[in-house]
């Protein structure tokens, strides 16, 4: 493979005096599925941000076959090809499954319109488990739904990159394991992905390779088993309270 699908180089983002992401750099292959780990605070939202464009890098490129795109504005790159959920859900209340999951179809990479998107957002609705509850408000739908819209809204757009932010949080253990077998699903499909993840279990059954992050520096990237057994990474997440 000569260019990664995405390239993340030296990429640097300081709030003041705060550096949040510090000189960072990996790879994500064409339709791989990869793990980004790391203690509360370590940086990896802020990594999905600059991604995503919803924050420009202080310094370092990101490239997405090549191309350039840290910060560039996030439409254009969502545009481009990269599609995200968010770690607090971020779905329109008042629009019904479909209609969220249409808007998805419509400002994506893939820039569906009327019955086109229409349609496609019936098939991920039915894909993510929603089949029969499209024309129900997302306000009045539980947590989980609102997850698997959210998630649907992302693939409507048919990204080249799928950002997970700790998409698997807050759900119950039959839950979870719904949640876990969708995001096999859509990774077999050929999606690329990288997902964010506090729950281990998760990065250790679905996710061949992690990288992990600390204080906003890259401590380790390799094969999951070897990584969660690195001393470095385990004594970084023992320091951390709030991990399970
Ligand atoms: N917009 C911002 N302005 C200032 N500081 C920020 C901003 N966004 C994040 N930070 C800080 O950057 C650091 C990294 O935050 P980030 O949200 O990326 O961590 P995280 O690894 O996603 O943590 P968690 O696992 O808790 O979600 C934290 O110290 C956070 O307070
Ligand atoms: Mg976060």
């Amino acid at each position: 493979m000569s260019v990664p699908l995405l390239a993340i180089d030296r990429v640097r983002k300081a709030f003041g005096g705060l550096v949040a992401v510090n000189d960072v750099s990996f790879e994500v292959a064409q339709g791989e599925l990869l793990g980004l780990i790391g203690p509360n605070g370590s940086g990896k939202t802020t990594m999905l941000n600059l991604i995503s464009g919803a924050l420009s890098p202080t310094s370092g490129n990101i490239l997405l076959s090549g191309q350039p795109i840290a910060g560039l504005a996030a439409h254009k790159i969502a545009r481009i090809g990269v599609a995200r959920t968010f770690q607090l859900v971020r779905v329109l209340p008042s629009m019904s499954a479909v209609e969220n999951v249409v808007a998805g179809a419509v400002f994506g990479h893939n820039r569906l319109w009327g019955g086109e998107a229409l349609t496609l957002a019936r098939e991920l609705l039915a894909r993510v488990g929603l089949k029969g509850r499209e024309e129900i408000p997302v306000a009045a739908m539980t947590y989980i739904d609102q997850k698997r819209i959210e998630l649907a809204r992302a693939l409507a757009s048919n990204p080249h990159v799928l950002l997970l932010d700790e998409w698997l949080a807050g759900l119950n253990p039959s839950e979870l394991r719904i949640g876990m077998e969708l995001i096999r699903e859509i990774s077999a499909q050929g999606r690329t992905i990288i997902m964010v993840e506090h729950v281990m279990d998760a990065i250790r059954s679905l996710c061949q390779r992690c990288v992990v992050m600390n204080s906003g520096t890259k401590i380790a990237d390799g094969i999951s088993a070897s990584v969660l057994a690195d001393p470095e990474v385990v004594r970084a997440y023992l320091g951390d309270d709030d991990d399970a």
